[in-house]
């Protein structure tokens, strides 16, 4: 049984999806042992405190230095025995330590069809609204490997939704959660603990 560490910042809704996939056996060799959030109001705690699952809280703020947060990141993780991390709406960039302690093992859900909407920049609503004012008729969201560019490591799953007139960031942001977010995220967690991912040239292969 994998041991599955997630990070959160905000609302929660994608940790939500992965705990009521949890809750109907649809997390296949993995359970949810921590959720870490960036943000000590988010309401992302509330969710993992209803459900019994134990909680922490590091904030960038609170270090002085961005090597100092991210060596603390890292071994607040490492004391968790993590198999797996999973970045379900953290919006702090990780960095290098953690990056490599835990190379194919961080998860990240991004809220479009990457590589269109993504990087430096480009998170929450954000997104959303360089969709919007591109024009472009589908979007969707995108599961991911983290490595050391920012939304550029190897793709695990996609998702595409349409985009229709009159919508809005929110509206559009909503139907893309709904509609692939909170679908694919929970699948690939699955696919990663049953040992189902393998990646090859930074390519990754569902077997
Ligand atoms: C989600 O749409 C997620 O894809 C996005 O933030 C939202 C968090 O919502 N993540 C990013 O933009 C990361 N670059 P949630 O807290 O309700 O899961």
């Amino acid at each position: 049984m994998k041991n599955i560490v997630v990070l959160v910042s905000g609302g929660g809704t994608n940790l939500q999806a992965l705990i009521d996939a949890q809750n109907s056996n649809l997390i296949k060799n993995g359970r949810i042992t921590c959720v870490i959030s960036g943000n000590p109001n988010a309401y992302a705690l509330e969710r993992a405190k209803n459900n019994n699952i134990d909680t922490e809280v590091i904030r960038r703020n609170d270090f002085e230095s961005f090597g100092e947060y991210d060596l603390a990141l890292t071994n607040l993780i490492k004391s968790k025995n993590a198999d797996l991390v999973v970045l379900a709406g953290f919006m702090t960039i990780l960095g290098h330590k953690v990056i490599s302690a835990y190379e194919n093992r961080i998860i990240n859900i991004h809220p479009a069809l990457i590589p269109s909407f993504c990087g430096e920049g480009f998170y929450g609503l954000h997104v959303h609204e360089a969709a919007l004012k591109k024009g472009v008729k589908l979007s969707g969201a995108t599961v991911h490997f983290v490595n050391e560019e920012c939304d550029g490591g190897p793709i695990i799953m996609q998702k595409a939704v349409e985009v229709k007139n009159g919508d809005t960031p929110e509206i559009l942001q909503k139907r893309i959660m709904e509609q692939a977010e909170w679908i694919i995220l929970p699948k690939a967690v699955s696919l990663f603990c049953e040992d189902k991912i393998q990646v090859i040239d930074n390519i990754a292969i569902i077997k």
